[in-house]
Parts: structure tokens; sequence; C-alpha cells
């Protein structure tokens, strides 16, 4: 068996030339997220969420990314778990994507804000049942004592909304990432990557610099 240390791939597919990219981050970010959609990537829109507690200990995770705009980059989650939690004493977040098959990695750092009731009523709402169910049973992040208690929790709620609309409950909701800056890296050959740093400059308009592999 080989050693870990002999695993590495050699990139080649494609380049990012400043000529080429979009002096709007976000126009950059959906020309990528298109290319993405047409590479039928399993799960092309799971996406690392960092964050941090108020004194600096850092937390990441999966998250799905869930829509995005000129606004910024929205997840959804439940506002009392550990990553709601750290949102809400230190509302600074970093996402990062990794399209395997276009050898391309997106970094977005940003300000959170949770997204409006209405925003998250409605996604809610979009949501299978089951999955409807399941944000209403799970305490996320709190320590539970068993499986059987949580898969029982969810049996008794779905009895209770078997004829009526399930609620969304008041600490499950929507977040959005405001970006200030966003960094696409495209894989080259012999590890001289392309890596474009956008960042947005306090007239509103993105700035662009090339930043070495
Ligand atoms: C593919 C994948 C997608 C996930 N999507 C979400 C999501 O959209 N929202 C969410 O709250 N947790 C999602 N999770 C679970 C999180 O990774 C995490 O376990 C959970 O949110 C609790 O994190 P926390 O304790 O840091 O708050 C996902 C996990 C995986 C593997």
């Amino acid at each position: 068996m080989g050693s870990i240390a002999d695993i590495r791939k050699d990139y080649k597919l494609k380049e990012l030339q400043e000529a080429d990219a979009h002096e709007n981050a976000i126009v950059q970010f959906d020309r990528w997220w298109k290319e993405a959609l047409n590479s039928e990537i399993d799960e092309v829109n799971a996406m690392t969420l960092a964050t941090a507690s108020a004194d600096g200990v850092p937390a990441a995770r999966i998250v799905l990314l869930k829509g995005f705009d000129a606004r910024g980059f929205r997840f959804f989650s439940n506002y009392n778990s550990f990553k709601g939690m750290q949102l809400e004493e230190n509302p600074r977040a970093c996402l990062v994507l990794f399209w395997k098959v276009l050898e391309r990695q997106v970094r977005i750092t940003g300000l959170v804000e949770k997204l409006g009731e209405k925003e998250s009523d409605e996604y809610f709402q979009s949501r299978p049942a089951g999955s409807r169910i399941g944000a209403l049973a799970s305490p996320q992040s709190e320590v539970i004592e068993s499986s059987e208690w949580l898969i029982d929790r969810a049996a008794k709620l779905k009895e209770k909304y078997a004829h009526a609309e399930i609620p969304r409950p008041p600490y499950w909701g929507g977040y959005l990432v405001k970006p200030v800056s966003i960094e696409f890296w495209q894989g080259r050959p012999n590890r001289l990557h392309d890596r474009l740093l956008y960042t947005l400059g306090e007239d509103g308009k993105w700035g662009m610099e090339r930043l070495a592999p």
C-alpha cells in the first residue's frame, strides 16, 4: 500500500487569466457556478462553512449553498446550533467550495446576518415533509441520550402534524454571507496554480489581484 505522502495529482484542465475573469466577483462566481452545474458534480452545492468564537476558536462543517446574488450567499441551519452560537458572537464566516472535476476552489469571506423571516419561511415550506420534521425534532449540536430518543421525537411530531402545516421553528432559518472577498483558484501544472482574489472596495466596486499559489 502506498504512503499518504505519495498521493498527489497534477492539474492541467483549465486556466484563469485576468483577461477572461469578469470584473465583478459575483458575476465571475455565477460563471463558475454554471460550469459546475453543467459538470454533473455530486453535491455541487456542498461547501465548508468556517466560523469562529469571539475569542478566535475556529470550527468548520459542511452546509449546502441554497442561493446567491449580489447581496451574498445563502444557507440554512439551526440558529441555536454551535455554528449559530459562534455566528451570534462573531458574525463573520468563510465559505469554501471545491469542484474536483473542474480542479477549482472558491473561497468566500464575509459578514453574516440572518435572512428575513419571510425568506426562511418560504425555503422551509419548500423542503420535503421529512426534512421539516427533522428540523423541528433535532436540537442541533446539543447532547442527546440516544438515536431512539430522536427517532421517537420525530415520530411524535409527524403524528402531531399529520393533518396540519409543519411550522418553521423560530430557531431555524437562513443566513446570508455578505462577501468582502472572493478568491478563485484554478489548478495548474507543477503547482503553479492561478489564484485571483477579488476584494470589495468602499465604493462598492470589486478590485482584483493575483496571488502566488
Ligand atoms: C453534505 C452535507 C450537507 C449538510 N448541509 C447542512 C446544511 O445545509 N445546514 C446545516 O445546518 N447542516 C448541514 N449539514 C450538517 C453540518 O455539517 C453539521 O453537522 C451541523 O450543521 C452541525 O454543525 P455545528 O454543530 O457546527 O453547528 C450537512 C452535512 C453534510 C455532510
